[in-house]
Protein backbone atom coordinates (compact mmCIF):
# COMPACT_ATOMS: atom_id res chain seq x y z
CA UNK A 1 0.00 0.00 0.00
CA UNK A 2 1.08 3.36 -0.90
CA UNK A 3 2.76 5.84 1.52
CA UNK A 4 0.17 8.93 0.84
CA UNK A 5 -1.85 9.90 3.39
CA UNK A 6 -4.83 10.85 1.17
CA UNK A 7 -6.27 9.92 -2.56
CA UNK A 8 -5.52 12.69 -5.79
CA UNK A 9 -8.44 12.94 -7.56
CA UNK A 10 -8.19 14.14 -11.40
CA UNK A 11 -10.82 14.74 -13.36
CA UNK A 12 -9.92 14.18 -17.39
CA UNK A 13 -11.96 16.99 -18.93
CA UNK A 14 -12.78 18.44 -22.31
CA UNK A 15 -16.29 18.99 -22.97
CA UNK A 16 -15.31 18.47 -26.61
CA UNK A 17 -15.40 14.90 -27.56
CA UNK A 18 -12.26 12.98 -29.47
CA UNK A 19 -9.86 15.06 -28.13
CA UNK A 20 -8.26 12.19 -25.59
CA UNK A 21 -9.60 11.69 -22.32
CA UNK A 22 -10.64 8.54 -22.63
CA UNK A 23 -7.08 7.17 -24.05
CA UNK A 24 -5.42 9.68 -20.86
CA UNK A 25 -6.91 8.13 -18.12
CA UNK A 26 -6.54 4.54 -19.83
CA UNK A 27 -2.80 5.58 -20.49
CA UNK A 28 -1.81 7.19 -17.47
CA UNK A 29 -3.97 4.88 -15.04
CA UNK A 30 -1.78 1.92 -16.89
CA UNK A 31 1.91 3.77 -16.05
CA UNK A 32 0.53 5.13 -12.47
CA UNK A 33 -0.28 1.50 -11.51
CA UNK A 34 3.36 0.36 -13.24
CA UNK A 35 4.80 3.01 -10.44
CA UNK A 36 3.40 1.07 -8.33
CA UNK A 37 0.70 3.45 -7.15
CA UNK A 38 -2.98 2.40 -6.20
CA UNK A 39 -5.26 3.51 -8.96
CA UNK A 40 -8.99 3.73 -9.22
CA UNK A 41 -10.46 4.54 -12.92
CA UNK A 42 -14.25 6.11 -12.58
CA UNK A 43 -15.85 6.54 -15.83
CA UNK A 44 -18.15 9.13 -15.57
CA UNK A 45 -19.10 9.23 -19.23
CA UNK A 46 -22.76 7.70 -20.47
CA UNK A 47 -20.27 6.40 -23.60
CA UNK A 48 -18.25 3.68 -21.02
CA UNK A 49 -15.73 3.53 -23.44
CA UNK A 50 -13.14 3.69 -20.55
CA UNK A 51 -14.88 1.08 -19.03
CA UNK A 52 -15.44 -1.06 -22.75
CA UNK A 53 -11.26 -1.31 -22.42
CA UNK A 54 -10.21 -1.89 -18.99
CA UNK A 55 -13.36 -3.33 -17.77
CA UNK A 56 -13.28 -7.64 -18.25
CA UNK A 57 -17.15 -7.11 -18.58
CA UNK A 58 -19.47 -5.48 -20.87
CA UNK A 59 -20.74 -2.89 -19.22
CA UNK A 60 -24.06 -3.67 -20.34
CA UNK A 61 -23.91 -6.52 -17.80
CA UNK A 62 -22.58 -4.53 -14.65
CA UNK A 63 -25.46 -4.35 -12.48
CA UNK A 64 -23.34 -1.56 -10.26
CA UNK A 65 -21.81 1.46 -11.95
CA UNK A 66 -21.42 4.62 -10.97
CA UNK A 67 -24.85 5.54 -11.61
CA UNK A 68 -25.83 3.74 -8.78
CA UNK A 69 -23.41 4.79 -6.68
CA UNK A 70 -24.46 8.48 -7.54
CA UNK A 71 -27.90 7.38 -6.90
CA UNK A 72 -27.41 5.08 -3.87
CA UNK A 73 -24.31 5.73 -2.81
CA UNK A 74 -24.24 3.88 0.51
CA UNK A 75 -20.21 3.10 1.11
CA UNK A 76 -21.84 -0.68 0.67
CA UNK A 77 -23.21 0.59 -3.03
CA UNK A 78 -19.84 1.72 -3.60
CA UNK A 79 -17.56 -1.17 -2.77
CA UNK A 80 -19.65 -3.23 -4.69
CA UNK A 81 -19.16 -0.87 -7.25
CA UNK A 82 -15.48 -2.00 -7.45
CA UNK A 83 -14.09 -4.02 -9.96
CA UNK A 84 -10.60 -5.02 -8.89
CA UNK A 85 -9.88 -7.57 -11.87
CA UNK A 86 -9.35 -5.69 -15.00
CA UNK A 87 -7.80 -5.70 -18.10
CA UNK A 88 -5.18 -3.12 -16.98
CA UNK A 89 -2.31 -4.83 -14.20
CA UNK A 90 -3.12 -3.15 -10.43
CA UNK A 91 -6.23 -0.70 -12.47
CA UNK A 92 -9.40 -1.10 -10.65
CA UNK A 93 -12.56 0.26 -12.34
CA UNK A 94 -16.03 1.48 -11.50
CA UNK A 95 -17.95 1.18 -14.69
CA UNK A 96 -19.90 3.62 -16.73
CA UNK A 97 -23.02 3.48 -17.89
CA UNK A 98 -25.29 3.89 -20.99
CA UNK A 99 -27.71 4.49 -18.32
CA UNK A 100 -25.94 7.95 -16.86
CA UNK A 101 -27.50 9.58 -20.20
CA UNK A 102 -30.97 10.01 -18.07
CA UNK A 103 -29.86 10.56 -14.63
CA UNK A 104 -29.51 14.66 -14.68
CA UNK A 105 -32.90 14.81 -13.74
CA UNK A 106 -32.44 12.62 -10.69
CA UNK A 107 -29.59 14.65 -9.71
CA UNK A 108 -31.21 17.59 -10.42
CA UNK A 109 -33.52 17.02 -7.29
CA UNK A 110 -31.08 16.86 -4.76
CA UNK A 111 -30.03 19.75 -2.50
CA UNK A 112 -26.52 20.42 -3.94
CA UNK A 113 -26.71 18.40 -7.45
CA UNK A 114 -23.03 18.92 -8.31
CA UNK A 115 -22.02 17.57 -5.33
CA UNK A 116 -23.08 14.52 -5.22
CA UNK A 117 -20.27 12.71 -6.61
CA UNK A 118 -18.24 14.43 -4.02
CA UNK A 119 -20.35 13.16 -1.09
CA UNK A 120 -20.23 9.21 -2.11
CA UNK A 121 -17.01 8.71 -2.91
CA UNK A 122 -15.19 10.67 0.23
CA UNK A 123 -15.18 7.20 1.54
CA UNK A 124 -12.44 6.33 -1.23
CA UNK A 125 -9.70 8.90 0.49
CA UNK A 126 -6.84 7.26 1.93
CA UNK A 127 -7.77 4.32 -0.11
CA UNK A 128 -5.64 4.69 -3.48
CA UNK A 129 -2.79 6.81 -4.27
CA UNK A 130 -4.89 8.06 -7.34
CA UNK A 131 -7.97 7.71 -8.80
CA UNK A 132 -9.01 9.16 -12.42
CA UNK A 133 -12.43 10.15 -13.71
CA UNK A 134 -12.68 9.83 -17.25
CA UNK A 135 -15.31 13.08 -18.03
CA UNK A 136 -18.65 12.91 -20.69
CA UNK A 137 -18.16 15.40 -23.82
CA UNK A 138 -20.08 18.07 -22.45
CA UNK A 139 -20.00 20.75 -19.98
CA UNK A 140 -23.20 19.22 -18.08
CA UNK A 141 -24.03 17.59 -14.66
CA UNK A 142 -21.88 14.74 -14.26
CA UNK A 143 -18.87 17.08 -15.36
CA UNK A 144 -19.61 19.69 -12.53
CA UNK A 145 -19.74 16.63 -9.99
CA UNK A 146 -16.54 15.44 -11.25
CA UNK A 147 -14.86 18.85 -10.48
CA UNK A 148 -16.40 19.42 -7.74
CA UNK A 149 -15.10 15.56 -6.32
CA UNK A 150 -11.64 16.50 -7.95
CA UNK A 151 -8.71 18.28 -6.67
CA UNK A 152 -6.83 18.83 -9.81
CA UNK A 153 -8.07 19.25 -13.12
CA UNK A 154 -6.19 17.65 -16.73
CA UNK A 155 -7.61 19.10 -19.92
CA UNK A 156 -6.31 17.15 -22.65
CA UNK A 157 -6.08 19.81 -25.79
CA UNK A 158 -5.09 18.49 -29.62
CA UNK A 159 -2.76 20.98 -31.34
CA UNK A 160 -3.72 20.10 -34.83
CA UNK A 161 -6.83 21.58 -34.57
CA UNK A 162 -6.55 25.50 -34.97
CA UNK A 163 -10.63 25.54 -33.84
CA UNK A 164 -9.53 23.90 -30.46
CA UNK A 165 -9.84 26.20 -28.24
CA UNK A 166 -12.91 27.03 -29.05
CA UNK A 167 -15.39 26.48 -25.85
CA UNK A 168 -12.02 26.64 -23.42
CA UNK A 169 -13.20 29.79 -22.16
CA UNK A 170 -16.83 27.89 -20.81
CA UNK A 171 -14.90 25.59 -19.42
CA UNK A 172 -12.55 27.60 -17.17
CA UNK A 173 -15.70 29.66 -16.61
CA UNK A 174 -17.37 26.09 -15.36
CA UNK A 175 -14.68 25.28 -13.22
CA UNK A 176 -14.83 28.70 -11.73
CA UNK A 177 -18.03 28.09 -10.70
CA UNK A 178 -17.57 24.51 -9.14
CA UNK A 179 -14.90 26.32 -7.01
CA UNK A 180 -17.32 27.80 -4.92
CA UNK A 181 -18.16 24.57 -3.80
CA UNK A 182 -14.48 23.04 -3.95
CA UNK A 183 -12.09 25.47 -3.76
CA UNK A 184 -9.08 23.24 -3.51
CA UNK A 185 -9.20 22.42 -7.60
CA UNK A 186 -7.02 23.29 -9.62
CA UNK A 187 -5.62 22.90 -13.11
CA UNK A 188 -3.30 19.80 -12.89
CA UNK A 189 -2.12 21.13 -16.31
CA UNK A 190 -3.35 21.31 -20.21
CA UNK A 191 -2.17 18.04 -22.07
CA UNK A 192 -0.98 18.86 -25.73
CA UNK A 193 -2.17 16.11 -28.01
CA UNK A 194 -1.64 14.55 -30.93
CA UNK A 195 1.23 17.06 -31.06
CA UNK A 196 3.87 17.72 -33.46
CA UNK A 197 6.23 20.32 -33.41
CA UNK A 198 7.20 20.01 -36.98
CA UNK A 199 3.69 21.15 -37.90
CA UNK A 200 3.39 24.96 -37.87
CA UNK A 201 -0.65 24.66 -36.70
CA UNK A 202 0.67 22.24 -33.66
CA UNK A 203 3.82 25.05 -32.60
CA UNK A 204 1.14 27.89 -32.92
CA UNK A 205 -1.42 26.14 -30.51
CA UNK A 206 1.39 25.39 -28.47
CA UNK A 207 2.33 28.93 -28.03
CA UNK A 208 -0.87 29.76 -27.56
CA UNK A 209 -1.52 27.58 -25.01
CA UNK A 210 1.56 28.03 -23.31
CA UNK A 211 0.49 31.66 -23.59
CA UNK A 212 -2.78 31.55 -22.07
CA UNK A 213 -2.88 28.93 -19.63
CA UNK A 214 -0.16 27.29 -16.79
CA UNK A 215 0.11 25.37 -16.65
CA UNK A 216 0.90 23.19 -19.73
CA UNK A 217 2.65 20.11 -19.51
CA UNK A 218 6.05 19.94 -20.30
CA UNK A 219 5.40 16.12 -21.63
CA UNK A 220 3.18 16.03 -25.26
CA UNK A 221 1.48 13.14 -26.68
CA UNK A 222 2.05 12.27 -30.44
CA UNK A 223 0.29 10.56 -32.55
CA UNK A 224 0.18 6.83 -32.84
CA UNK A 225 -1.68 4.66 -34.44
CA UNK A 226 -0.88 2.18 -31.15
CA UNK A 227 -3.74 3.93 -29.52
CA UNK A 228 -6.58 2.71 -31.55
CA UNK A 229 -4.79 -0.56 -31.75
CA UNK A 230 -4.52 -1.25 -28.01
CA UNK A 231 -8.03 0.47 -27.27
CA UNK A 232 -9.16 -2.47 -29.91
CA UNK A 233 -7.28 -4.65 -27.76
CA UNK A 234 -9.15 -3.43 -24.54
CA UNK A 235 -5.86 -2.63 -23.32
CA UNK A 236 -3.38 0.30 -22.87
CA UNK A 237 -0.65 1.13 -25.31
CA UNK A 238 1.68 0.47 -22.54
CA UNK A 239 0.53 -2.90 -22.17
CA UNK A 240 1.10 -3.49 -25.68
CA UNK A 241 4.37 -1.85 -26.42
CA UNK A 242 6.39 -0.26 -24.25
CA UNK A 243 8.51 0.84 -26.59
CA UNK A 244 6.10 2.84 -28.49
CA UNK A 245 6.54 6.48 -28.69
CA UNK A 246 3.23 7.27 -27.09
CA UNK A 247 3.24 4.51 -24.57
CA UNK A 248 6.87 6.29 -23.36
CA UNK A 249 5.53 9.77 -23.24
CA UNK A 250 2.46 8.61 -21.16
CA UNK A 251 5.10 7.26 -18.82
CA UNK A 252 7.05 10.32 -18.52
CA UNK A 253 3.76 12.34 -18.25
CA UNK A 254 3.23 10.07 -15.12
CA UNK A 255 6.26 10.94 -13.92
CA UNK A 256 6.05 14.44 -14.65
CA UNK A 257 2.51 14.39 -12.55
CA UNK A 258 3.92 12.47 -9.55
CA UNK A 259 6.51 15.14 -8.96
CA UNK A 260 3.69 18.34 -9.40
CA UNK A 261 1.43 16.56 -6.69
CA UNK A 262 4.17 15.28 -4.76
CA UNK A 263 3.49 11.40 -4.51
CA UNK A 264 6.56 8.67 -4.48
CA UNK A 265 7.43 6.97 -7.41
CA UNK A 266 7.50 3.91 -5.60
CA UNK A 267 8.61 1.32 -8.54
CA UNK A 268 11.96 0.76 -9.85
CA UNK A 269 10.60 -0.88 -13.46
CA UNK A 270 9.50 2.24 -14.51
CA UNK A 271 12.34 3.91 -13.81
CA UNK A 272 14.27 2.28 -16.20
CA UNK A 273 11.48 2.85 -19.09
CA UNK A 274 12.57 6.36 -18.32
CA UNK A 275 16.32 5.83 -18.55
CA UNK A 276 15.75 3.86 -22.29
CA UNK A 277 13.82 6.82 -23.12
CA UNK A 278 16.13 9.41 -22.12
CA UNK A 279 18.68 7.29 -24.21
CA UNK A 280 16.94 7.44 -26.98
CA UNK A 281 16.62 10.94 -26.84
CA UNK A 282 20.50 11.66 -26.36
CA UNK A 283 21.60 9.09 -29.26
N1 LIG B 1 -2.20 9.97 -29.17
C1 LIG B 1 -3.10 9.46 -30.01
N2 LIG B 1 -2.72 9.04 -31.25
C2 LIG B 1 -3.63 8.53 -32.12
N3 LIG B 1 -4.91 8.39 -31.85
C3 LIG B 1 -5.36 8.79 -30.63
C4 LIG B 1 -4.49 9.34 -29.66
N4 LIG B 1 -5.21 9.63 -28.55
C5 LIG B 1 -6.48 9.29 -28.83
N5 LIG B 1 -6.57 8.77 -30.08
C6 LIG B 1 -7.78 8.29 -30.77
O1 LIG B 1 -8.69 9.39 -30.91
C7 LIG B 1 -10.01 8.95 -30.67
C8 LIG B 1 -10.61 9.74 -29.52
O2 LIG B 1 -9.86 9.48 -28.34
P1 LIG B 1 -10.55 9.32 -26.94
O3 LIG B 1 -9.49 9.06 -25.95
O4 LIG B 1 -11.69 8.34 -27.02
O5 LIG B 1 -11.14 10.80 -26.76
P2 LIG B 1 -12.31 11.36 -25.82
O6 LIG B 1 -12.40 10.47 -24.63
O7 LIG B 1 -11.89 12.75 -25.49
O8 LIG B 1 -13.56 11.32 -26.65
C9 LIG B 1 -9.93 7.45 -30.39
O9 LIG B 1 -10.21 6.75 -31.56
C10 LIG B 1 -8.51 7.23 -29.96
O10 LIG B 1 -8.07 5.94 -30.26
MG1 LIG C 1 -14.09 9.46 -23.84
Amino acid sequence: MATTSRTTIIAVTNHKGGVGKTSTCINLATAFARRGLTVLVCDLDGQANASLVIGKLHPSKVQVTIREVLLSGTPEVLTEAIHTDTNLEGVHLIYGSIRLLKIENDLRARVRPAEVLADKIKYLNDIYDIILIDCPPALNLLTHNALAASDYYLIPQPTGDQFGLYGMEDLIGTVSDIKAANPKLKLLGVLMMQHDNRKLVCKTMADTLRSKYSPVFEQTISHSTGVQQANMLKTSVIDLDRNNKVAKEYSKLSKEIISMIGLNDLNQISNEDDEDEEEAHSS
